[in-house]
């Protein structure tokens, strides 16, 4: 999959896709990443991407022309059928794992990365195919957002994880959280790992994650059970 990142602050990128798993899914070629300095693409003497509102207001607002050709520029340096432009907004859809797996699909990811200022609203509607939010929190830029949607983007390309199954049984994918693991030791500091777990009974140990899981998220997540729909057993002990 290539993915193309419009930002004026590419530097940002150096550290996170030059270690473990993303390091080495493009060393084997997975994973083809391509930062683009959208300034590049500003003509004008001062190369200026950003201007003040129309209307008035405070702030400044990026400019629809370096953006509009950046983006015709990376689309001729693939052939790629299947391409998604994503604009990286605090006004976009919730980016999740369901959306994450959605833009797995395509062969070329063209990430738009805006800093301090908001876009020209010409740029969300003719030049992206849709707006995405990393969540409900205003960050200084999109860069991180963008790093946040490779990382989750990547380990669902088949090659990129150890095995096809990690990624599957990851929370979210069933709507609910992951069920607590534990390694050795067995005791540590009095703190004993649960003795279901050295049973040897491998019924009772999916039961007893299950169980688990289940109460992780009514904890941390109740809003995930809303669309949840348990087996019998779990709904048994939900009711209990
Ligand atoms: N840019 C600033 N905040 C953002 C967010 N929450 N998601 C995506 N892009 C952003």
């Amino acid at each position: 999959m290539r993915i193309d990142i419009l930002t004026l602050f590419p530097a940002m990128f150096e550290g996170p896709f030059s270690e473990s798993i993303l390091k080495r899914s493009i060393e084997q070629g997975i994973l083809d990443i391509h930062l683009t300095n959208f300034r590049n693409f500003a003509y004008d003497k001062h190369r200026q991407v950003d201007d003040s509102p129309f209307g008035g207001g405070s702030g400044m607002v990026l400019k629809p022309e370096p953006l509009f050709r950046a983006v015709q520029h990376v689309k001729t340096q693939s052939a790629a059928q299947k391409k998604r432009v994503v604009l990286l907004s605090p006004n976009g859809v919730t980016f999740t794992q369901n959306k994450a797996k959605e833009l797995a699909e395509y062969e070329q990811l063209i990430l738009i990365c805006g800093h301090y200022e908001g876009f020209d609203a010409r740029i969300e509607k003719n030049l992206a195919d849709e707006a995405v939010s990393i969540g409900d929190y205003v960050l200084t830029g999109g860069e991180l957002p963008a790093m946040v949607m490779v990382d989750t983007i990547a380990r669902m390309l088949p090659g990129v994880l150890g095995s096809a199954e990690s990624a599957v049984t990851d929370s979210f994918y069933e709507s609910i959280l992951e069920f607590p693991q534990y390694t050795r030791p067995r005791s540590f500091l009095g703190m004993d790992v649960p003795e279901v777990l050295f049973s040897g009974d491998h019924a009772k140990i999916a039961s007893w994650r299950k169980q688990q899981a289940l109460l992780q998220t009514v904890k941390n997540r109740p809003d995930l059970l809303e669309n949840y729909v348990p087996d019998e057993e779990e709904k048994k002990f939900l009711s209990s």
